[in-house]
């Protein structure tokens, strides 16, 4: 087993597990072309700031700005496939019936890929619904041209009970997470006997203290990730690899023997 590739060892650690959990963040979507939030390159918060774009208060501020943005990320999910990495925790989660997908994306790709019971941490871009009485908006149209336009500006729809105006289902900064989302997250983070953290940077509570939960009732904690994060400290093992390649090769490495 060579150091950089331990699909072996993460293989009869997930083997001999009861209950696993998959931690998902940004990365798990990157190699489907959705920008992660952090990456120095084409991080989605070195290009625009989220204290004007997420954020109840930035949305009092400017709908239209923050509407379009977020118009415009959910058109780029619209057009996005799911990767090899996603279709491998489908699969991996057939064969270990007690494996939980706990993501904090807001895309829909998990779900596409066929993990229909994924946990959202951090809501749904597609779940929109009334800023003034939260009631769900329904389909909200997406214009095509939203796909070039980052910084499109578009006045968001209004709600049909209260005339409110409709907001993205997503989980802004200073708002508390969806509470059964979380306490589920939670439980299944207590009961697991191994975490796979894939492809997040272990900064943004409280999704990032799930590893340290779990490790601290005894499950192992592996990293999946190109390079060091936070978590890395706290992890059995780091897996220096993307979350295509890593996912699909421990699938391999346990149907193939
Ligand atoms: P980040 O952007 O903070 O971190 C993404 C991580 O993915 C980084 O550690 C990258 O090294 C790693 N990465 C990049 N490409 C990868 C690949 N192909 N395979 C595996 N890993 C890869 O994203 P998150 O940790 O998800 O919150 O950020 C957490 C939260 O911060 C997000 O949910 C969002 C953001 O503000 C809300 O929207 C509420």
């Amino acid at each position: 087993m060579q150091a950089d590739d331990p699909s072996l060892q993460v293989a009869q650690w997930f083997r001999e597990a009861e209950s696993v959990v998959i931690l998902t963040g940004a990365g798990m979507s990157a190699e489907s072309g959705i920008p992660t939030f952090r990456d120095a390159q084409n991080g989605l918060w070195s290009q625009f700031d989220p204290l004007r774009l997420a954020s109840a208060a930035a949305y009092r501020d400017d709908k239209a700005l923050v509407w379009g943005w977020y118009v415009w990320r959910m058109a780029m999910v619209r057009q996005a496939q799911p990767h090899a990495g996603h279709r491998a925790l489908a699969q991996l989660a057939a064969l270990k019936p007690g494996m939980t997908v706990v993501t904090q994306n807001v895309d829909d790709l998990h779900e596409r890929a066929g993990s229909a019971d994924a946990i959202h941490l951090h809501g749904n871009l597609f779940a929109s619904r009334c800023f003034a009485c939260a009631r769900p908006a329904g389909d909200v149209g997406i214009p095509t041209c939203a796909v070039s336009e980052p910084t499109l500006r578009l006045p968001p729809p209004r709600c049909t009970h209260c005339d409110g105006h409709i907001r993205p289902g997503v989980v802004w900064f200073g708002e508390p997470l969806p509470e059964t989302s979380w306490q589920q997250a939670v439980e299944r983070a207590h009961g697991c006997d191994l975490l796979l953290a894939v492809g997040t940077s272990g900064v943004v509570y409280p999704a990032a203290s799930l590893p340290g939960i779990a490790r601290a009732r005894g499950a192992r904690v592996v990293e999946i990730n190109p390079v060091a994060t936070d978590l890395s400290c706290k992890a059995d093992a780091v897996w220096r690899t993307t979350a295509g390649e890593g996912l699909s090769k421990l699938f391999a490495a346990l149907t193939t023997e």
